[in-house]
């Protein structure tokens, strides 16, 4: 257990516990002396993952199958369990499935979170964090990017992010007691060091990393490179990857803050934080990383750019610095050494224990 925290023995309702982040979320959490709740409805996860979340915590994970847009079950959670505060992930995160799809990813994201938030209110828990991504700012035309920048989403999906940011800063005008924290993720990589929990797409990886992971593997013969002629020192795209646990920690940094303004005042507090590295790697380094945690060689092959994609995008992480004291701990080559843990350990996911 860590040293004296403000987040020693609360109640924390995580929707979308069961997926990828929020799997890595709750070992924090629970390492941190809270207690938890899993609100899942289990579209893009599996039972299996808590399991093992329970295992790497001795602890208990008690679960809630169900969807985040049925209020009856959602205050069912809130009757049943003293919530303090609420981290919230559950959503759609496809980018190019919400091109698709843009009603049902609209409807999972908005009103899911319009749900949650008003049965939030109706039990007076007012202190919410909240998944958001760098896929709001779209293509940044500086970087690092910062939190000031402008806006710019360009998909259904960073769209639906920038909404709920909306809806949340209104609520806060309207209330101040609400504590809100706002966490725009990077690019998400890595897994727990025990290889137990990580991240199981549903069939063919559409982001970097899974996909090298299962290049590796001998799943897939070779990955396509989307483009060398970047404005880059490679000519490949750069992303801002942070390993998912140091993600994870950035959850319970923001609840201490949003827990800790608590203390002081009867206002909340409106937070609106970058979580990356700060450092970007291109997609070549990406591969040169993982080819050397794993062994094995990573064949590919330059194709087109593929639509839509920045040239580069990483954070400016000052403030997440200064407000939360927090800052990410792990490099490249720890992230693709525990990536390829999971991999290797875990070639099918969490198989099909839905
Ligand atoms: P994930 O798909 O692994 O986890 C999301 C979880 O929410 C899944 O377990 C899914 O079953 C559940 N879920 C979806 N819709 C639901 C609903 N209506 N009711 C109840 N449960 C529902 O994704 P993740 O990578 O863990 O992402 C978590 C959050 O972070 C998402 O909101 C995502 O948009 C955001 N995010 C992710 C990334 C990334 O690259 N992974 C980057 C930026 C932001
Ligand atoms: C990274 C780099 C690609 C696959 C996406 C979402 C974003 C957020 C994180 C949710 C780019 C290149 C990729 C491949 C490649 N998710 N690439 N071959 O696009 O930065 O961000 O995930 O919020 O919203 O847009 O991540 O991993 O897809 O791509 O060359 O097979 O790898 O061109 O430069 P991206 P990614």
């Amino acid at each position: 257990m860590k040293a004296t925290n403000l987040i020693n023995q609360k109640n924390i309702l995580v929707t979308g516990g069961a997926g990828y982040i929020g799997t890595h979320t709750l070992v924090e959490l629970l390492s941190s002396g809270c207690q938890v709740v899993v609100i899942d409805n289990l579209s893009n996860a599996s039972r299996e993952a808590l399991r093992r979340v329970e295992i790497i915590t001795g602890k208990t994970v008690p679960f809630i199958k169900g969807d985040i847009r049925d209020r009856i079950l959602l205050r069912s959670a809130f009757q049943g369990y003293e919530i303090d505060a609420v981290i919230h992930f559950a959503g759609l995160k496809s980018v190019n499935e919400s091109v698709e799809e843009p009603l049902n990813y609209y409807d999972n994201n908005v009103t899911g979170s319009l749900a949650l938030i008003e049965v939030m209110s109706e039990f007076g828990c007012k202190s919410l964090v909240f998944s958001s991504s760098a896929a709001v700012y779209g293509d940044p035309a500086n970087v690092p990017v910062n939190e000031r920048d402008s806006l710019s989403p360009t998909t259904p999906y960073a769209s639906s992010k920038l909404m709920v940011e909306n809806i949340l800063r209104h609520v806060h005008v309207s209330d101040p007691a609400w504590s809100i924290a706002i966490l725009r993720y990077f690019n998400p990589v890595g897994a727990h060091v025990s290889g137990l929990i990580g991240e199981a797409p549903n069939g063919m990886p559409s982001n970097l990393m899974p996909y090298v992971s299962q290049v590796a593997h001998g799943k897939y013969q070779k990955l396509k490179v989307y483009g060398d002629d970047y404005d880059t020192p490679d000519g490949t795209g750069v992303r801002d990857y942070i390993h998912v646990s140091d993600l994870a920690s950035g959850h319970t940094a923001a609840l201490e803050k949003l827990f800790c303004s608590s203390l002081s005042t009867d206002l909340g507090v409106m937070l609106t934080l970058n979580l990356g590295t700060g450092r970007g790697y291109s997609v070549l380094e990406v591969i040169d990383a993982f080819q050397k945690a794993s062994g094995r060689l990573i064949e590919y092959e330059v194709v087109e750019r593929r639509p839509g994609d920045a040239a580069k995008s990483f954070a400016d992480t000052s403030l997440a610095l200064d407000l939360l004291g927090w800052t990410a701990k792990h490099d490249i080559n720890r992230m693709c050494e525990d990536a390829w843990r999971w991999q290797s350990m875990n070639p099918e996911g969490f198989e099909s224990d839905k």
